[in-house]
């Protein structure tokens, strides 16, 4: 039986009709751009993350960019980030020209590990970006204490709904930043991001960046750029977002099966399952293992149709676009492990019981049969 990664058709089966008359809604309106729809969003949005202030934006690229031009990074800065992550998290600061200071990371949560943090802090560093990586929440709690008075910036892609001992990842930091990309836990119909903050200065500030820096009609005290969330994006997103707690329980659940799937079929420390840590709400946007022979075994799983995809293979440390801060292989060895060894499985909530049952089963025969 084929199992694939993500399969959004069987999200959007039962919301069609609601999901179609929001998008007639705007069509009828004809106001694309910003309006009610995104104004609409950003109130229950902001309500959702039990944040004061949040900001749609264009996508999750352009929330951490523009949270970065808030904070006013630029040219000999320093902004302190994982080297295990998506490219985003890194790719703006180098845009801004400023530098992006990598650390490793830990096996436990593949977060930023806090110790490297409280090294990598220094007179020129303007952020600090932990990343609530595969939908699990970072150890808030120890970056706070590691950045002193240096900004917060959360990476909130992949995290929607996940909270740090109760409270939601986004209102943790100075700035959260959210993605709307369609795998996401909350995915649009296309790309869209959000900014929360409880500031009303950055929120006044990011209103601003994302209209060219526009403060009224042909003003600009700054350079911004074009970052608007798009209404059609903004109304699909306003009938997703009551359903994302209900999702979330389904990856839960899925995770949990998991479990007790690896353990029957006496996987039990042959493949390293991903653990949800206490206090840290983790959602499992990704599913990911660790396993032996982690290639051969991916080439298996393609092989009999089921779904599965490494992230990241390559920490940002060893991109050639950042050649030039001169790190070399070895540098950070836990986050050059975890690329050589991590692997994400099916776990999105529509799945069947038989399909998790079928992932594992291919898995337990891979092992088996060497
Ligand atoms: C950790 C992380 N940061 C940033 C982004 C960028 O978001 P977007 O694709 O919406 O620009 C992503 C998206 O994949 C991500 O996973």
């Amino acid at each position: 039986m084929p199992v694939p990664l993500l399969d959004l058709k069987r999200q959007y089966g039962p919301l069609r009709e609601q999901i179609r008359e929001a998008i007639d809604r705007v069509c009828d309106s004809q106001y694309f751009i910003l309006g009610p729809e995104v104004d609409a969003f950003e109130r229950e949005a902001a309500a959702a993350l039990e944040v004061a202030h949040a900001v749609g934006v264009s996508s999750g690229t352009d929330a951490l960019l523009a949270s970065l031009m808030a904070l006013g990074v630029g040219r000999g800065d320093e902004v302190v980030v994982p080297t295990f992550t998506f490219f985003a998290t890194a790719g703006v600061v180098e845009r801004l020209g400023a530098r992006p200071v990598f650390v490793d990371i830990t096996l436990r949560d593949y977060c930023m590990n806090p110790v490297a943090v409280a090294a990598a802090v220094g007179p020129r560093t303007k952020a600090v970006i932990p990343v609530h990586l595969f939908g699990q929440a970072a150890d808030m709690a120890a970056f706070v204490d590691a950045a002193g008075a240096v900004p917060i910036v959360e990476d909130c892609a992949q995290s929607w709904g996940a909270d740090f001992q109760g409270r939601v990842t986004g209102g943790l930091g100075l700035l959260g930043a959210f993605s709307f990309f369609p795998s996401k836990n909350l995915g649009g119909f296309g790309d869209g991001g959000l900014i929360t903050t409880g500031s009303g200065e950055l929120a006044r500030v990011l209103r601003e960046l994302r209209m060219h820096g526009q403060s009224g009609p042909y003003e600009h005290p700054r350079v911004g750029g074009n970052f608007r969330l798009h209404a059609l994006q903004a109304a699909v997103l306003r009938i997703k977002l009551p359903h994302t707690a209900a999702w979330i329980e389904g990856r839960r659940r899925n995770a949990d099966r998991y479990h007790v799937l690896f353990a029957e079929a006496g996987l039990d420390g042959v493949v390293e399952l991903p653990e949800a840590l206490p206090g840290r709400g983790h959602t499992f946007n990704q599913f990911v293992v660790r396993a032996p022979r982690r290639d051969e075994l991916k080439a298996r799983l393609a092989s009999q149709g089921i779904g599965c995809s490494v992230y990241y293979p390559l920490p940002l440390h060893q991109q050639p676009c950042f050649a030039h801060l001169g790190h070399r292989e070895g540098d950070f060895p836990v986050a050059e492990r975890a690329s050589r060894e991590v692997l994400a499985l099916p776990v999105f909530p529509e799945l069947e019981e038989a399909e998790l049952a079928t992932v594992v089963d291919v898995i337990a025969d891979f092992y088996r049969s060497r």
